[in-house]
């Protein structure tokens, strides 16, 4: 499987495509607290995991794309970015923006001409520093909480 790597900070971050069940792990323990870690369309075919390794170690970071319309831009070619979590021991260090820009690269390569995500509200942020736009007001998604719908068109200039 094709992997592409970024010099971080802290070592080489490497992305690379993996199934749905090797991305369980940090989902449970960083996002699905209390429910099972699979979400809808893990196994649909056009559904893309990615996972992020420093310097060759265990996954520190997984997310995942597939195409879905956006609640908020009617059209064709736009995907979910969902289950995006990083490993506490490695937040800040880049992993997080190189698993969406990896995953932004390979969904315009496949077509697609819009990301957009559920993003909770503390990592509203994160999403903002790499690159997307807020388009919504608050809103709840229980039982997680209060979240504003992002996006990100392609491809980017
Ligand atoms: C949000 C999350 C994925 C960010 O991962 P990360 O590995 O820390 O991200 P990066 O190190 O690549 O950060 C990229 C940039 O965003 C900034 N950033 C990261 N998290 C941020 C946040 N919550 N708010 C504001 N800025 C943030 C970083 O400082 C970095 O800035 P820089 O460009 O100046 O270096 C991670 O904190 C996480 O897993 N949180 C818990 C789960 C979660 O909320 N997931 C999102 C669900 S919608």
């Amino acid at each position: 499987m094709e992997r592409v790597s970024t010099e971080a900070r802290s070592g080489t971050i490497t992305i690379e495509q993996v199934d749905a069940a090797a991305t369980f792990p940090l989902r449970a323990q960083e996002l699905r607290q209390g429910r099972p870690p699979e979400m809808d369309g893990d196994d649909a075919p056009y559904a893309l995991h990615l996972a992020a390794r420093i310097d060759g170690d265990s996954i520190v970071g997984v997310v995942r794309f597939h195409p879905r319309d956006c609640p908020w831009r009617p059209g064709e070619g736009s995907w979910q970015l969902r289950g995006m979590a990083t490993d506490p021991r490695v937040r800040g260090l880049g992993a997080g923006r190189a698993l969406v820009a990896e995953g932004l690269a390979r969904v315009a390569a496949r077509g697609g001409d819009l990301v957009w995500c559920d993003a909770r509200k503390d990592a509203v942020g994160f999403y903002q520093r790499i690159g997307f736009s807020i388009v919504t007001e608050e809103y709840d998604l229980r039982p997680v909480g209060p979240h504003r719908g992002m996006l990100i068109e392609l491809p980017i200039r």
